[in-house]
């Protein structure tokens, strides 16, 4: 008889499509999932750069109809969602596309099931807390990433509470993502580095978890590879195409991972953070990495070295003890290198301020449940500590 092993699900879009001007088949797709109505969820960022009305017009010129909806801000709230399904049910769409970062992305899948799923958001907030399928949705990100677009998680600021709502269901989970790279090819450099080091987040912590399994340790593993292959390229040489390729890839694979293994503690922590300083998703995961990864490898040093042979910075032969020693400065370097700050000299940071919300960014990581799958638990007080060291 076998041994008896927990039961895992993965969930995934029923299609991902890849590769430089797969953008191209948004159309075909829309119709294959029945849409002839489309409301396409984007930001201002995408409406200047020309990027929404490129998608708007792929659309259109198949015989869709189409309505913008930009009116989302970089962490999207509960009140970008509630004007996303006003100007849904006034198109009367029958599909969502969304178009743009993790912001748009995520807005766009609550706004798709809000109207099969009423009552106040913060019901949905945490595991499993949506049952109904919404309308179908299409994730075409232009960053590299947040790996929204493979995702069964959306964050929404709750904005009565200054707290983001971190929700996981199986109804958030895109129908179809069209990952095409040359969308990414015009992000800033800091843009590059910040979505950069949150995707290599992604397959880290995924890799750690409480919650990995053998369904999610292989596109893990890969997404750190690719992230130490390519990452650097694609920082210094933003027109390289296999780089930018490389990128996209790792962050579709690091958010099948995390979302069906899970994030840890630098994304509980990165969230309270991001709401209290305003600083990005990815840099504030950033400025955390390396002291997180330091707390935290002597509760799974076996998989941490792992992760530091997968990069390449340590050999097969080392040790673990110096693997996760060379690892820790291997992080701390790659901040350095794509000139990311740290937390003291992000921008709005003030050390007064900092002081003062300690104990409420401690209590509301906490709260979101991601430090429970971190290898080591921290209490309140540590998240304190890791927060100054941090600093
Ligand atoms: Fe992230």
């Amino acid at each position: 008889m076998s041994t008896p092993t927990s039961i895992r699900r993965f969930d995934a879009p029923s299609a991902i499509v890849h590769g430089g001007g797969s953008r191209q088949r948004l159309p075909e797709i829309a119709k294959e999932l029945g849409g002839t109505r489309v409301l396409l969820v984007t930001d201002p960022g995408m409406i200047v750069l020309g990027v929404a009305e490129q998608i708007r017009e792929l659309l259109t010129s198949a015989g869709l109809a189409v309505a913008t909806f930009d009116d989302v801000q970089p962490d999207p709230t509960d009140v970008n969602v509630a004007a996303g399904v006003e100007a849904l049910q006034a198109h009367r769409a029958d599909l969502v596309v969304a178009v743009g970062g993790g912001s748009p992305i995520d807005a766009a899948k609550v706004i798709a099931l809000r109207t099969a799923n009423p009552g106040p958001l913060a019901d949905y907030m945490g595991l499993h807390r949506i049952k109904n399928a919404g309308l179908p949705l299409i994730a075409v990100p232009t960053t590299a990433g947040t790996g929204s677009e493979a995702t069964k998680v959306a964050v929404i600021t709750n904005t009565a509470r200054d707290v983001k709502m971190m929700m996981l269901s199986t109804p958030l989970m895109p129908r179809v993502a069209i990952a095409d790279y040359e969308l990414t090819m015009s992000m800033p450099k800091p843009l590059t580095a910040a979505v950069g080091v949150d995707t290599l987040t992604h397959g880290i912590e995924a890799y750690v978890s409480k919650q990995a399994n053998a369904l999610t340790d292989p596109l893990a593993l890969e997404c750190i590879s690719l992230c130490a292959r390519n990452l650097q390229t694609a920082w210094q040489s933003p027109d390289d195409r296999a780089a930018r390729e490389g990128m996209m890839l790792a962050a579709t694979l690091g958010g099948l991972a995390f979302c069906n293994s899970s994030v840890c503690l630098v994304h509980g922590m990165s969230r309270p953070l991001g709401v209290a300083f305003h600083i990005p998703h990815g840099l504030s995961n950033a400025v955390l990495l390396p002291t997180v990864t330091r707390f935290s490898v002597e509760a799974a040093p076996a998989r941490y070295a792992t992760v530091a042979r997968t990069i390449g910075c340590a050999l097969q032969s080392d040790s673990d003890t110096t693997a996760n020693a060379v690892l820790i400065d291997w992080l701390e370097a790659l901040n350095r290198s794509l000139e990311l700050p740290r937390l003291a000299d992000c921008r709005g940071v003030a050390r007064t301020r900092f002081d003062e919300m300690l104990n409420k960014m401690a209590s509301d990581a906490l709260a979101s449940g991601s430090p429970g799958n971190n290898p080591r638990v921290p209490t309140a007080d540590e998240i304190v500590e890791l927060y100054k060291q941090a600093w």
